[in-house]
């Protein structure tokens, strides 16, 4: 990456992050680089994308980049970026200048409007009078909630960070996935322990274990070292077997699946036949309210930052207390029953380098204040959920519990069920895995063909592997309790993340997948990564129908 930028600085041009992203995506980005530098007329300022692709339209260039596979040059890029943008683990030096790179908003539409004239965004948001609307009458004030709490670290914390805690993590981990590996692939009905294979004398072998390394060979083929609770294999998948091939590339550290092998003829090495996640099985009984009640999700509220987009916030508020809208948005607002918080509900403080200049409240226990001061203009009828992100002032390790007393405690006045990170909770009977999603970004710098700012292949992949985040040692701190939270046990009907500040609405084998937005517009560090954030977005959920819309107060 270094000597691509060399290249071009020592033309005077700075590369755009974008064009870097560009460069880095064909197959051989040094040679690509050295035919953009000799086919340039003259050499400008800035390099964009477009001019890229004009010299290579224009030329001819080969692209024979393969469309899922990105570089692992370009995902330790990624790595560096997106720790800048969402703050993490990994902290990285800057690697770009700060300069005035240009960015293009996508077309938005289907919105609500916004009153004009612009805000000052550094102030600390100012509270709205809500008119109380007499004709106004919500018919989801009719019905009394119903929130059922099914899997939650809150109290249960039994972690003190020894060795034993992590093995007992690791066991459980195990243990949990092999029952649904047996139970629900046929593949794994006949699972045998490691330390039998050898003499076992059978030809078609079945194995569940965790990861410990999977490499490519310098042939092409995949190497997988796998453990179970008797032992280690080495396995290998022939690049003959495509199948298996994009299944391998697929695999990360940490996490559990099933093999289908045969034993080589020396004995010492597993032929890979297939491999298994435990996956999502095709029935799966859908849960739906007996009365036609909505929750909205409502993620990354980022309150006390200079960004926090109070105009569009405000007409949020205006909206679901049925002041602003035309009829049918105002039908949907009078609908809403719940609200979910799935995390970063302010933007915290010392999360990311020099996080000070991009705050306008600097003291966290005075964000939480503005934000339970803002909460309360939430009607009273409304239900709302509250869980922690990677920006609040919890544990950063995953699970993360609830808030504390003393947070909570400011926000008494109203109805909130306080919950940990991730978290399964029940909504008038529909069943919803809520998590904030720091893993989003390990899961899209370990695995070549997913990309962070497409959420909801991840949150299919996470479905599949039935875990929320099984690398240790990554991008996401994980805590060594006892039973592993992360684990995906249970079938959800709603799966929710937030974190990359994307609103998104997918499906996948009949569960409902969000991506919850923001309410942080873009940061300076996000605009000099050319990140584009989608926020002041709200997907809403018909808990009666399954239906899922998105309102949109982005006023763009
Ligand atoms: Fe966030």
């Amino acid at each position: 990456m270094k000597s691509i930028i060399e290249s071009f600085s020592e033309h005077g041009t700075f590369v755009q992050p974008d064009t870097l992203e560009y460069i880095l995506s064909k197959d051989d980005p040094k040679k690509f680089t050295s035919l953009i530098v000799e086919k340039l007329m003259e050499y400008p300022l800035i390099l964009t994308v477009e001019q890229v692709k004009n010299i290579e339209q224009e030329t001819k260039i080969d692209d024979i980049s393969k469309p899922c596979m990105d570089s692992l040059e370009k995902k330790e890029l990624q790595k560096k970026m997106l720790s800048t943008i969402y703050g993490g683990a990994l902290q990285p030096e800057m690697f770009f200048e700060e300069n005035d790179l240009e960015y293009d908003d996508p077309d938005k539409d289907g919105q609500i409007h916004l009153p004009d004239g612009e805000t000052e965004e550094i102030a600390i948001p100012q509270l709205i009078e809500i008119k109380k609307l007499k004709k106004w009458k919500p018919p989801s004030s009719e019905y009394e909630p119903e929130i059922k709490i099914i899997k939650d670290v809150t109290g249960k914390s039994t972690c003190e960070g020894k060795t034993s805690d992590f093995t007992k993590l690791f066991l459980n981990r195990y243990g949990v996935l092999r029952k649904i590996l047996r139970s629900q692939r046929r593949e794994m009905a006949n699972v045998m322990p490691i330390n039998r294979i050898k003499r076992s004398g059978v030809k078609d072998i079945q194995i569940v274990g965790i990861i410990e390394d999977v490499r490519t060979t310098k042939n092409g083929h995949k190497l997988i070292e796998i453990e179970d609770d008797t032992g280690t294999a080495t396995a290998i998948v022939l690049k003959d077997n495509r199948e298996a091939t994009q299944m391998a590339s697929e695999v990360i550290l940490d996490e559990i699946l099933g093999l289908k092998c045969q034993l080589s003829k020396d004995g010492d090495l597993l032929l890979v036949q297939s491999i298994v996640f435990p996956d999502i099985s095709i029935q799966n009984e859908r849960h739906r309210s007996e009365v036609p009640v909505c929750a909205a999700f409502l993620s990354d509220i980022h309150i006390g930052s200079k960004q926090f987009m109070e105009t569009e916030w405000q007409a949020f508020l205006r909206w679901i207390n049925g002041e602003m809208g035309n009829s049918r948005q105002k039908d949907v607002a009078g609908k809403i029953k719940y609200l979910v918080i799935p995390g970063d509900t302010v933007d915290g403080i010392g999360i990311y380098p020099n996080q000070d200049k991009e705050l306008s409240i600097i003291d966290v226990y005075r964000q939480y204040e503005t934000l339970a001061e803002q909460l309360q203009l939430i009607p009273d009828h409304i239900s709302i959920v509250m869980q922690p992100g990677n920006h609040d002032a919890v544990r950063p390790a995953e699970p993360q519990p609830a808030f504390e007393k003393e947070i909570r405690d400011l926000f008494s006045d109203k109805d909130i069920t306080f919950v940990g990170n991730p978290c399964y909770f029940s909504l008038h009977g529909v069943e919803i895995l809520s998590y904030h999603g720091q893993s989003l970004l390990d899961f899209a710098t370990n695995i070549q063909c997913l990309r962070y700012n497409e959420p909801l292949e991840i949150m299919k992949a996470m479905l599949k592997k039935h875990h929320l985040s099984p690398v240790y040692g990554g991008y996401t701190p994980l805590a060594p309790e006892h039973l592993d939270y992360m684990v995906i046990d249970k079938v959800p009907d709603i799966f929710v993340t937030g974190h990359v500040h994307l609103a998104t609405i997918g499906e996948y084998r009949g569960i409902t997948l969000i991506n919850a937005s923001s309410w942080q517009s873009q940061t300076s560090y996000q605009k000099m990564l050319n990140f584009v954030p989608d926020p002041a977005k709200l997907p809403i959920a018909d808990l009666k129908t399954g239906n899922v819309t998105m309102m949109d107060f982005s006023g763009k």
